[in-house]
C-alpha cells in the first residue's frame, strides 16, 4: 500500500521551507537589490554586507554609523531570484556544491589595504554563512584584519555553522566569536542592541 507519492527528501524540503517561510512572510521587505556607493578607504573600518531581503541593510547601516566604517555591499552578478523558493533552491544548490558565485561588486587592492577590522554582515542561509560571503573572503588578503561578525536569521540564533565556517575562510585573521545575532523580523528595533554591541567591540 502506498501512503505517500513524494519521496521523503521533497516533504522534507517543503516542511524546511515553511519553518524559514511562515515567520518572516509578515514582515519581510521585498527582495532589496540596491548597491552602495563606492567605498574610498577613507577610514581604518570596513562594514561589509550581504542582504537578500533588507534586514543586513538595516543592520549594517547602523554598524557602519557607530562604528565610523565604510558601507560596503556584497552583490553577485546573478541576482538571487525574487522568489523565496527559487532562492532557497539556489542557495541549497549553490551550498551542496560549493559554488562560490561571481560578484558583481569589488574593492580595489589598495583600498583594502587600508582596513584593519572588518564587519560582516550576512542572513543566515541553510544554517550557515551565505555562499557570495565566502566569495567575498578569498577575493581579498584578510591576513592581520579582524573579523566582526554579525548575522540576521528566523530561528538559527546561534548562527549555525557560521562561526566555524568563518574561522575557516578567513584563516589568516583573527575572526570575534562575540558575534551580533538579531532576528530578521525584529531588525527594525534592534538599533540600540547593534550599537551597544558595536560599542563593546572597539
Ligand atoms: C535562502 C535562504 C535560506 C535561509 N536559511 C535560514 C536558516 O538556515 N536559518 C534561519 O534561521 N533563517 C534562514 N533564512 C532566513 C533569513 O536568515 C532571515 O530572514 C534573515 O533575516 C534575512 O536577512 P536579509 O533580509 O538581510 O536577507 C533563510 C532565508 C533565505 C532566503
Amino acid at each position: 500500500m502506498k501512503y505517500s507519492l513524494m519521496h521523503p527528501c521533497a516533504w522534507l524540503f517543503m516542511a524546511i521551507c515553511l519553518f524559514f517561510s511562515l515567520p518572516a512572510c509578515a514582515t519581510r521587505t521585498p527582495t532589496d537589490k540596491r548597491p552602495e556607493a563606492a567605498v574610498k578607504g577613507e577610514t581604518k573600518v570596513l562594514v561589509a554586507y550581504m542582504t537578500w531581503s533588507g534586514h543586513l541593510r538595516t543592520l549594517a547601516e547602523w554598524v557602519a554609523d557607530e562604528s565610523k566604517g565604510e558601507l560596503f555591499r556584497i552583490l553577485t552578478v546573478n541576482p538571487y531570484p525574487e522568489s523565496y523558493t527559487e532562492a532557497i533552491m539556489r542557495s541549497k544548490e549553490e551550498l551542496n556544491n560549493n559554488t562560490l558565485p561571481e560578484l558583481a561588486t569589488h574593492i580595489p587592492p589598495e583600498i583594502m589595504a587600508k582596513y584593519n577590522t572588518i564587519y560582516i554582515g550576512f542572513p543566515i542561509w541553510w544554517y550557515d554563512v551565505p555562499m557570495p560571503v565566502r566569495t567575498f573572503a578569498k577575493e581579498y588578503d584578510f591576513a592581520g584584519k579582524k573579523i566582526i561578525p554579525f548575522f540576521s536569521h528566523q530561528g538559527t540564533s546561534d548562527g549555525g555553522q557560521s562561526a566555524k565556517t568563518l574561522k575557516a575562510i578567513f584563516p589568516k585573521s583573527e575572526v570575534v566569536s562575540d558575534m551580533l545575532s538579531i532576528r530578521g523580523t525584529k531588525a527594525k528595533d534592534s538599533e540600540a542592541a547593534v550599537r551597544a554591541w558595536v560599542k563593546k567591540q572597539k
